[in-house]
């Protein structure tokens, strides 16, 4: 590719993202030609190794989760001499000196406008660490050569989201951070912008006149794992509705953007939430439900329940299903609610957007021959599944008039056949090109926080009796089934 030489530095090197996702990320962009033509990825961590040790590491988490599976010989004998290492203690500043030393050797090698990217894979309560020791070591001066990615969680909550971009702000300039929500570095979320605003059909009816309820719902069925350290801390709210799900909210709520340009589509996204209403204290019990999974069987073996996961509290009040109702106050919107629902260990992994439209404005046909009504209900399935499928009513064939509904589906599989990139491909490569679109812009990060903060406050002040309340292997708690029934809906499943 034409990109600029690049140094991409990894703090985290050793890391779980960098296994898992950075090094089969950038593998894989290198062996579709997306690579610049001179890059140098380096590694950085507090154990010491060697160039060759290092790659021998990298080449094993390339084998074990790259979506293409093991790497070709060739390709990685190639690929191998631009991994390198470079041990950094971040409590030890002077350790710095290592890496700027390894980044000069590669400029030097390079050309003057060597693009640096670095990349922050680790604990967030490290970021401010090596942002100040970055600047210190004069590595962020060149403005428009220097970018850094800031993983997720970005703050605790508002104030120290607040606290973060104020002091990335005294080091970078917007134009340089990249905030990564990895959602929106998925195929189908980024389709979203193209199934809205590529296409006449839909807007027109994109509206309170036509829309009835809007749900989003992202469902795991896996359990916390070893990530109970970090997820006790955080949460079901602070985990995904904050970045995520109100990423996905944004999406289907935005205004039409002007263009396809960053900061156009960042502003139109931030309106949304903005324009949110805001919850009173005594409005969180009616309008968002938490939940914590006991344990319970899934595929015949027995999981544990939350409290008894590593690192968690045996009393703990993290919730690990999260449902709440939305309004946005604006023309658009007024009166739609949006329910949105995540959690782990529950009965299916997959992350739904569902819009369900208005019912007809009067029925002609017998209630026999619509037993099985249902309104019209456009589902777009992010994952696992890919596709998006309009339910419309049909007659079914026979000689009675019998309306049953029926599917209208773009399905990714059955329409490409080529693979979709994994979301850190998408992304990573965007940083190199110097995009921002997919990436959080300090304002929005800060209204998502402002928004779930009341939610967040009340949950952690009072305690909730009846946790654990829900099983693994179920839909979650019961209350948020009731959060929807009570207003004549259910939550959807694909079929
Ligand atoms: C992460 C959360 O951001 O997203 C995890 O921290 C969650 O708890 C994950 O499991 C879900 O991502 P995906 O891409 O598997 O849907």
């Amino acid at each position: 590719s034409n990109l600029h030489p690049t140094i991409f530095v990894i703090f985290g090197g050793t890391g779980d993202l960098n296994k898992r996702k950075l090094a089969p990320a950038l593998y894989n962009l290198y062996t579709e030609g997306y690579m610049p033509e001179k890059y140098s990825i380096i590694g950085t961590g507090r154990t010491s190794f060697t160039d060759k040790k290092y790659q021998e590491e990298i080449l094993n988490s390339v084998n074990q989760f790259s979506r293409n599976g093991k790497v070709k010989k060739e390709q990685w004998a190639e690929f191998e001499p631009n991994v390198h290492y470079c041990s950094v203690d971040i409590s030890e500043e002077k350790t710095f000196e290592n890496l700027k030393k390894e980044i000069e050797k590669y400029q030097k090698e390079f050309e003057e406008k060597t693009q640096v990217v670095f990349y922050l894979a680790v604990a967030p309560n490290f970021f401010p660490l090596i942002a100040e020791c970055l600047k210190k070591y004069k590595l962020t001066e060149d403005e428009d050569n220097c970018r850094i990615v800031i993983e997720k969680p970005f703050g605790h909550d508002l104030e120290t989201a607040k606290e973060l971009n104020q002091l990335l702000s005294r080091i970078f300039t917007e134009k340089q951070i990249y905030r990564i929500d990895h959602y929106l570095g998925k195929e189908t979320v980024q389709n979203m912008m193209a199934f809205r605003f590529a296409n006449s059909l839909f807007e027109p009816l994109w509206n309170r006149n036509h829309i009835e309820h809007v749900q989003i719902s992202v469902t795991e069925q896996l359990g916390v794992g070893d990530r109970g350290g970090y997820y006790e801390g955080a949460g079901a709210l602070r985990d995904m509705i904050q970045n995520h799900l109100l990423q996905l909210l944004c999406l289907v709520g935005m205004e039409t953007p002007i263009n396809y340009d960053a900061d156009e589509i960042r502003h139109r996204k931030v309106e949304v939430l903005k324009a949110m209403r805001p919850f009173k204290p005594e409005e969180i019990s009616t309008n968002a439900v938490r939940g914590q999974y006991s344990k319970g069987w899934v595929e015949g073996k027995e999981v544990p329940s939350y409290r008894t996961e590593k690192g968690v509290d045996k009393n703990s009040n993290t919730e690990t299903f999260a449902a709440v109702k939305f309004f946005i106050d604006n023309w658009r919107w007024q009166g739609v609610p949006f329910y949105l629902r995540t959690g782990k260990r529950l009965n299916q992994t997959s992350s739904i957007i569902t819009i369900q439209f208005k019912d007809v404005p009067h029925h002609i046909f017998s209630a026999g021959a619509t037993e099985t009504w249902t309104q019209n209900r456009l589902i777009i399935s992010i994952q696992p599944e890919m596709s998006i499928r309009l339910q419309v009513q049909a007659k079914r064939p026979g000689l009675k008039m019998v309306l049953n509904p029926v599917d209208m589906v773009f399905d990714y599989k059955g329409t490409y056949d080529t693979d979709t990139p994994e979301a850190y491909e998408t992304l990573l490569l965007d940083v190199m090109n110097g995009d921002q679109t997919l990436f959080m812009r300090g304002d929005q990060v800060e209204a998502a926080w402002e928004l779930v903060m009341p939610i967040i406050n009340t949950w952690e002040s009072k305690k909730s009796l009846n946790f654990p309340n829900y099983p693994a292997d179920s839909w979650g708690p019961e209350e948020a089934e009731a959060l929807i029934a009570r207003d004549g809906f259910h939550w959807f499943t694909l079929p």
